[in-house]
C-alpha cells in the first residue's frame, strides 16, 4: 500500500505561478472536502494547477484522462482473468478513495453520462464508491479528494455535465492569465527572453480575439510555451510560430495568412 501511495506521489515541486486567489481557495476547499471542478479553456493551467495543489497538501495524485469509451468499470475496476483464476483489480477511482489520494478527472464531460453517475455517492456525505460487481463498499479514506476539469467552450447539449452532476462541486474558474503573468510563466517554463515571450503573448491576444470569428479556440498558455521553448533552442522565431501556434489551431487559407501576419508585426 505505501509502495502505490509513493507511485503517485508529485516528486518535484511543480511551478505554478499564482495567477488570484485560487490557491487559498482550494485550500479551503480541500479542508471542508469540498470536490473541485476547475472550468476553462484547454492549456490554460488546470491540471499544473492541480500537480501543484497535490504536492503542495502532500496528498497523492492520481489523473484520468476521461474519453467517451471510457465505462464506469474503467474507473471503478474489474474482474480480470489470469493464470491463477480470476482477480479483482481496483480502477483509478476505487484507488484513490483507497489511498486517500486526490482523484483527478480530467475533461470529465467526454466521459458518457452513465459513467459520470458513479462518483455521485462519492460526492455527497457518504462518500463512498460501491463495487457492485464485487459486493464490496470502499468508505473514502478522510485525505480523498475529488476534482474534475471541464472545458465549457465544447459543451453542446449532449455533451453537458447533468445538473446533478455539478451541483455536486465547487467550481473554479480559469482562463489564460493577464498579460504580463502569462509572459512570466512562459520565459520561466521555455526559457525564452522575456522581451520575446511578452511578443507571443502579444499574438496570442490577436489569436484569442478571433475566437468565434473563425477560430474555434484560441492559442493557448501551452502552446506559448511550446514557441517560447523552440525559439529558446534557436529555431527562427517566426518558424516557431508557425510551427507552434499557427499551424496547429487552423486549417483554413485566409485565417492562417492573417495569423501569419500577427506573428511578423512582433518577430
Ligand atoms: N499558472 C501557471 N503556472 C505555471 N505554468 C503554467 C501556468 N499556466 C499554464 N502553465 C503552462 O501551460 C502548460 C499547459 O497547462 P496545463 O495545466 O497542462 O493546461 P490545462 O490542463 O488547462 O489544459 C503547462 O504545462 C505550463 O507550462
Ligand atoms: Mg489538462
Amino acid at each position: 500500500m505505501n509502495d502505490l501511495i509513493e507511485q503517485y506521489r508529485v516528486q518535484q515541486p511543480p511551478y505554478y505561478r499564482h495567477v488570484a486567489d485560487e490557491v487559498e481557495i482550494f485550500e479551503s476547499a480541500y479542508r471542508v472536502r469540498m470536490p473541485m471542478m476547475l472550468k476553462g479553456p484547454t492549456g490554460c493551467g488546470k491540471t499544473r494547477f492541480v500537480e501543484y495543489m497535490a504536492w503542495k497538501l502532500g496528498k497523492p495524485l492520481i489523473t484520468v484522462a476521461c474519453n467517451e469509451d471510457m465505462t464506469a468499470s474503467d474507473l471503478v475496476g474489474r474482474y480480470l482473468l489470469d493464470a491463477q483464476g480470476t482477480r479483482w483489480q481496483d480502477g483509478p477511482l476505487a484507488i484513490a478513495a483507497r489511498l486517500g489520494a486526490i482523484c483527478y478527472l480530467d475533461e470529465v464531460v467526454e466521459a458518457r453520462q452513465d459513467t459520470t453517475v458513479v462518483i455521485h455517492p462519492l460526492t455527497d456525505s457518504r462518500r463512498m464508491l460501491p463495487l457492485e460487481k464485487k459486493g464490496e463498499i470502499i468508505h473514502a479514506h478522510p485525505d480523498f479528494h475529488l476534482v474534475i476539469s471541464y472545458n465549457p467552450g465544447y459543451q453542446n447539449l449532449m455533451k453537458d455535465l447533468k445538473q446533478s452532476t455539478k451541483q455536486r462541486f465547487g467550481a473554479l474558474d480559469f482562463n489564460y492569465p493577464d498579460a504580463a503573468i502569462e509572459s512570466e510563466i512562459i520565459a520561466t517554463e521555455s526559457g525564452v527572453a522575456p522581451e520575446a515571450a511578452a511578443k507571443l503573448v502579444s499574438i496570442a491576444e490577436r489569436a484569442r480575439n478571433l475566437k468565434g470569428h473563425g477560430l474555434d479556440e484560441g492559442i493557448s498558455t501551452r502552446m506559448l510555451v511550446h514557441a517560447g521553448s523552440m525559439i529558446a533552442e534557436g529555431v527562427d522565431p517566426v518558424k516557431a510560430c508557425r510551427v507552434a501556434l499557427v499551424r496547429p489551431i487552423t486549417d483554413d487559407p485566409d485565417m492562417r495568412d492573417a495569423l501569419d501576419a500577427a506573428v511578423t508585426t512582433f518577430f
